[in-house]
């Protein structure tokens, strides 16, 4: 049977350049005429030099299943909490600092003096938990639409290091404030870690940077939350991205599959 290739989407036509004429209208060459003829110049001249505009529409423009609905927006929406919590963790990061001494100070200093510090704070605090609750949503998904069988088993398993990654998120932001609740719940969090077989004593220890609960495990805890995790789920989203695109997202599971006429007519 021969191959066929699915031919390539076309441009949707409100993207497809229209000829500019410029003089056209009033007669004259308006300053918003220059700003996009400056924009489409800039845009050119790093696409001659990079062809980046080729993976962008490969990224972007591809077919979508007949049926696909509202459930599948949860991934791109697990996404945009995730930037969302990198975004306000960078104001965060501005001014808390990670020492036993001076974390809750430099923690109740945002919420009560910085400039929008308690919005900034209350976003990145109820954000987390508007991440995990999306993580699992966006997986009930993809499990109930069958979309972890063959070929997206991989996918599945990214996504699984992505859910573990997005706990220990959560996990390690809790300790942060380092009053109280913190303290103590992460010590409870991080004994019961070390119950786990073969390598719970060891993962323990190293998430107290020791035998003890000490001043460094604050600045561990802050160094896993705010930039070993952060980095790994940013790499991670990329490759899950990068199969999304090439293997296509599942139809729902209640469309029965149809042949295309117009890519089948020329087999019959
Ligand atoms: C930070 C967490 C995650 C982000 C940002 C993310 C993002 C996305 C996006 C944008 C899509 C394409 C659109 C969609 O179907 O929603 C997708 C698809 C997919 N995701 Fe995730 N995801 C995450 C976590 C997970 C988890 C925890 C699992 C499962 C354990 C998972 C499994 C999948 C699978 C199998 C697909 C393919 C869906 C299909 O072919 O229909 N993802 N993901």
């Amino acid at each position: 049977m021969p191959r066929l290739k699915l031919p390539a989407p076309p441009l949707p036509a409100a993207l497809q350049p229209k000829p500019r004429r410029p003089g056209t209208g009033n007669g004259r060459v308006g300053p918003l005429d220059q700003a996009a003829e400056a924009g489409i110049t800039v845009v050119d001249w790093i696409d001659e030099r990079t062809s980046l505009s080729g993976g962008v529409r490969w990224m972007l423009f591809r077919k979508v299943p007949k049926g696909t609905n509202w459930f599948y927006t949860l991934g791109s929406a697990a996404m945009f909490a995730f930037l969302s919590q990198a975004v306000t963790g960078i104001f965060l990061a501005m001014y808390y600092d990670p020492s036993p001494t001076r974390a809750y100070e430099s923690i109740r200093y945002i919420t009560n003096e910085a400039f929008l510090g308690e919005f900034v704070r209350g976003m990145h605090k109820w954000g987390s938990t508007v991440m995990v609750i999306l993580v699992f949503l966006h997986m009930g998904r993809t499990f109930f639409f069958g979309a972890y069988k063959y070929p997206r088993e991989l996918n599945w398993v990214i996504g699984v290091v992505l859910l573990i990654m997005t706990m220990l998120m959560s996990f390690s932001g809790y300790l942060l404030p380092f009053d109280q609740r913190s303290y103590w719940a992460t010590i409870v969090g991080v004994n019961i870690n070390g119950t786990g077989p073969l390598i719970g004593p060891y993962l323990s220890d190293f998430l107290r940077a020791g035998p003890e609960f000490g001043a460094t495990t604050l600045s561990r805890f802050y160094a896993i939350h705010m930039l070993l995790v952060p980095g790994l789920i940013a790499a991670l989203i990329g490759a899950h991205l990068y199969l999304v695109t090439k293997l296509g997202t599942t139809a729902p599971p209640w469309l029965k599959a149809q042949p295309d006429e117009k890519l089948t007519e020329d087999e019959v």
